[in-house]
């Protein structure tokens, strides 16, 4: 008597017997980390399965995981994976049989399954499959080849029809820290920062206003990069690889063309098979007339619309290049002067805190200096700012209702004219609405600082809510310094909300 699976493994044969030779050695294979595109075309209309060869991993100690991707929605006749590792398996199938086993996909389109191979054994059969179906079929020896990773990508700003976004950080960041006898601190110049040898993850960007509901498609770069291809919205003025800031490097888009008024869902897609996001976003009124500025190696996290007149005519956004010197060259020059100052204590010798050095307090006073040196424009929140559709969303636009946050921004009208926060910006010729930096760039540098630098932030309970966002990443008053205890716990979210300038 067989038993049961073995049974129907025999009877499954049995069935499939005039292909039998053809199924024992599939004539298609699967290429090690080159993902496969099978179409209508391609399911066969009979019953019998599409087979193909799993390819061994170079080391045969390493695992061989095979992932499935949908393009599109699954139909009612969508494909099933059957997948094996042992040959005496001819054709893995819904009959069953040992180290037989069936990838089924998540609510997000994926599937995946890691398993030892032995040497050459290895098939995976498509049973079915619908004339609007649509797979990606992978194998690696380095985990699943179709991943949706956690991290999203990174709103830098946007006006209303330009967005600076950042790809998730990849790569070491190569900050250094300087030892004694030879401590030497970066100069207040930064040089343009050169990206890492070595391979870089490619990162391609995929933007579509969230009315193209990309966010129903399978959450699969396939299905995002087809289903975005006819929508994709504005165009890449800009892309290069930026070292942002101590979590890495980022690939940084540069887009112009967008609608005003308009809530935008971006996703990245790395090396073509891993999808980060969505992050969302909501581009400012037609009336925002403030610039981005981007690109500065001497402030390298100053990535967003700042109160100045439309830069000149050959660049899109203000950069290193078109920058005034009126701006930058004091600024340098505060920097200079701290890092002279700084450099007068035993940096490197006498440890005036057991977790911060001289490096970290430039860094921090930086990235201080860059804040309050830049003013951020914001836009107080519209009523359609959701964007039913652009077109009522720019009327109400136009009126200019107001609609309440649920925790208001750290928003400041400034009425056109008066002078600038930073006397080196010119005055700007209209209102805007400055969104002020967040308390925590002071404090950082507070405690990343000697006590002789003398350097003081406002404190919560008096006026540090004229100059700064106060409460939004750490606690205040009651919560004093606990970490992400303030009211929204960070200074921006992947939804679009920005509370206060982290940057
Ligand atoms: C799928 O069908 C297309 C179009 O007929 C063909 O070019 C491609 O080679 C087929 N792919 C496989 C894996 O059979
Ligand atoms: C692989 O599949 C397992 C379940 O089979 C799932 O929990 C896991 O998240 C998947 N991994 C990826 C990277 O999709
Ligand atoms: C098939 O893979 C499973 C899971 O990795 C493993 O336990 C089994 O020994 C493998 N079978 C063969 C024939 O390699
Ligand atoms: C000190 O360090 C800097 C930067 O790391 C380096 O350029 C310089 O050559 C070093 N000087 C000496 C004397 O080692
Ligand atoms: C990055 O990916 C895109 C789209 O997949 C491709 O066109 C481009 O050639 C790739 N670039 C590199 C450097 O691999
Ligand atoms: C920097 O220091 C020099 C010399 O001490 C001084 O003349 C200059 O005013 C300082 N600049 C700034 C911006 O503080
Ligand atoms: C954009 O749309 C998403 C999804 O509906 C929503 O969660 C988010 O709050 C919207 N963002 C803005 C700024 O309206
Ligand atoms: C600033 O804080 C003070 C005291 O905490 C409060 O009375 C005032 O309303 C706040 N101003 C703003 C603009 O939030």
């Amino acid at each position: 008597m067989l038993p049961d699976s073995l049974w129907l493994l025999v009877s499954a044969l049995a069935l499939s017997l005039p292909d039998r030779t053809a199924a024992q050695t599939p004539s298609r294979a699967l290429l090690l980390n080159t993902p496969l595109a099978l179409a209508a075309a391609n399911f066969s209309s009979t019953s019998t399965p599409l087979l193909f060869a799993l390819p061994d991993p170079p080391s045969s100690s390493s695992p061989l995981t095979v992932s499935i991707a949908l393009c599109s929605a699954a139909s009612s006749a969508a494909p099933r994976f059957f997948i094996t590792n042992d040959s005496q398996v001819a054709v893995p199938g819904p009959g069953g049989g040992t180290d037989v086993w069936e990838l089924v996909v998540d609510s997000g389109g994926l599937a995946n399954v890691t398993m030892t191979m032995d040497g050459g054994a290895g098939k995976l059969a498509v049973w079915g499959g619908g004339a609007s179906d649509s797979v990606e079929i992978g194998a690696s020896d380095s985990g699943p080849l179709h991943e949706h990773l956690p991290e999203p990508p990174l709103l830098g700003d946007s006006t209303s029809n330009q967005a600076l976004l950042y790809s998730p950080p990849f790569g070491a960041s190569p900050l250094a820290q300087p030892t004694y006898p030879n401590y030497t601190l970066p100069p207040a110049e930064l040089a343009f920062p050169t990206p890492p040898d070595g391979p870089l993850p490619n990162y391609t960007l995929i933007l579509a206003p969230l009315t193209a509901a990309l966010t129903s498609q399978p959450q699969t770069a396939c299905a995002l990069r087809s289903h975005a291809d006819a929508k994709t919205a504005g165009d890449v003025l800009r892309q290069q690889n930026w070292l942002r800031d101590e979590q890495g490097w980022r690939t940084e888009w540069l887009l112009d063309g967008l609608t005003p008024l308009t809530n935008y869902t971006a996703y990245t897609i790395q090396d073509g098979t891993k999808v980060n996001g969505p992050t969302y976003f909501t581009t400012k009124s037609a009336s925002f007339s403030c610039q981005l500025v981007h690109s500065l190696p001497f402030c390298p996290t100053t990535s967003y619309a700042v109160p100045l007149p439309p830069p000149p005519a050959q660049s899109a956004a203000y950069d290193s290049k078109s920058l005034p010197p009126a701006i930058s060259t004091p600024l340098l020059a505060y920097l200079t002067n701290f890092t002279t100052s700084l450099l007068t204590s035993a940096c490197g010798r006498d440890h005036y805190s057991p977790l911060k050095s001289c490096a970290d307090c430039q860094r921090a006073y930086r990235h201080w200096l860059c804040a309050v040196s830049f003013p951020r424009c914001g836009e107080f929140p519209h009523v359609a700012a959701t964007a039913t559709t652009s077109a009522s969303a720019s009327t109400a636009g136009a009126t200019g209702a107001q609609q309440p946050f649920a925790v208001p921004a750290a928003l400041v009208p400034q009425p056109s004219g008066v002078p600038a926060r930073n006397p080196a910006f010119p005055a700007f010729s209209q209102p805007y609405t400055a969104l002020l930096p967040c308390l925590e760039t002071c404090y950082d540098v507070d405690r990343a600082c000697p006590a002789f630098m003398g350097f003081k932030c406002p404190r919560p309970e008096f006026n540090a809510n004229v100059s700064y966002g106060v409460g939004f990443v750490d606690g205040v008053l009651g919560k004093e310094g606990v970490v992400g205890g303030g009211s929204t716990g960070a200074a921006q979210d992947r939804w679009g909300n920005v509370w206060c300038n982290p940057s």
